[in-house]
């Protein structure tokens, strides 16, 4: 039988390029969204319309931005897959996938709300999370991140390393959380909120899955929770969290019911038997 041998050295530099690529896509495309974001709402002229449920929306420029994105890798990396939050989708050949939220936080987008960001993952042939950006421009703060690379935080062109996740007890944790556009399902989402809201320092509900697991990466929260949220929702950030130390959980169907928890190892498992004791087990 024949050995395949595979050069770490290579894949790690190739990691590397990839995502330095995924950066400069980000912030090529990023005038596109934030040019047009409105900043009152009457100056709120873009077209819409609803996805899953009436509440669940989608603009236009959320899919013209997808569009943008799509054609850079197509254009830099056509032999690798597609995987976007508004439609686009191609089979890879060489392993790489880029799994892409053109706009994540599109309701604060929407609504004028500074917390959104165009996201950017790589998984790799085993479906690893391997490269993720997440880049918010009316916050100014790119986090980039290659699997064995670390993680940083790019604020005023300055590259600050992201190294600790911070563990903390439950009762002290800051953690964040989102909940679902299915209504019937955010009441199951709420009975565990107000289970664990009184356990803890305190939740915050930012309105991105993306920046609320890289804030994790940043300490800005000790932990995160969330059910339902969907592989565009959390492979970018996903790297970001990984690299600065913190361990991401996530059980069920990767675009079903699921629970994905993001936080530094023992908190992580502290939230996950926690989590078990209120009945979620997606
Ligand atoms: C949503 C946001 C939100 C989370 C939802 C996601 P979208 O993504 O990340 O914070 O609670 O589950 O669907 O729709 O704005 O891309
Ligand atoms: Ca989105």
């Amino acid at each position: 039988m024949q050995r395949r041998v595979i050069d770490l050295g290579s894949v790690m530099d190739e990691l590397l390029e990839i995502r330095d690529l995924a950066l400069r896509i980000a912030l090529e495309v990023a005038p596109i969204p934030a040019t047009a974001q409105p900043r009152v709402p009457q100056a709120r002229t873009m077209a819409i319309a609803s996805k899953s449920t009436d509440i669940d929306l989608v603009t236009e420029l959320d899919s013209a931005t997808e569009l943008a994105i799509t054609r850079l890798i197509m254009a830099e990396r056509p032999e690798d897959g597609i995987l976007a939050e508004e439609g686009s989708a191609s089979a890879s050949t060489t392993g790489y996938t880029w799994v892409i939220d053109p706009i994540d936080g599109t309701v604060n987008y929407f609504f004028g709300h500074p917390h959104w960001c165009i996201c950017i993952g790589v998984t790799d042939a085993e479906g690893d999370a391997v490269v993720g950006v997440v880049h918010a421009p009316a916050l100014r703060e790119t986090y980039v991140a290659a699997k064995g690379h670390g993680a940083h935080v790019i604020i005023d062109e300055e590259w600050l390393p992201l190294t600790a996740a911070a563990e903390a007890p439950l009762e002290l944790a800051l953690l964040a959380t989102g909940f679902s556009y299915d209504r019937e399902r955010r009441l199951d989402m709420a009975r565990v909120f107000a289970a664990l809201v009184p356990r803890v320092r305190d939740m915050r509900r930012a309105g991105a899955a993306g920046l609320d697991i890289c804030g994790v990466a940043a300490g800005r929260v000790h932990g995160y929770y969330e059910r339902d949220i969907k592989p565009w929702d959390v492979t970018a950030a996903s790297v970001v969290a990984r690299e600065a130390g913190a361990t991401v959980i996530r059980t069920g169907q990767p675009m079903g019911p699921n629970l994905t928890i993001v936080a530094a190892p023992l908190l992580a498992e502290t939230l996950r038997a926690e989590l078990a004791g209120m009945g979620v087990v997606d």
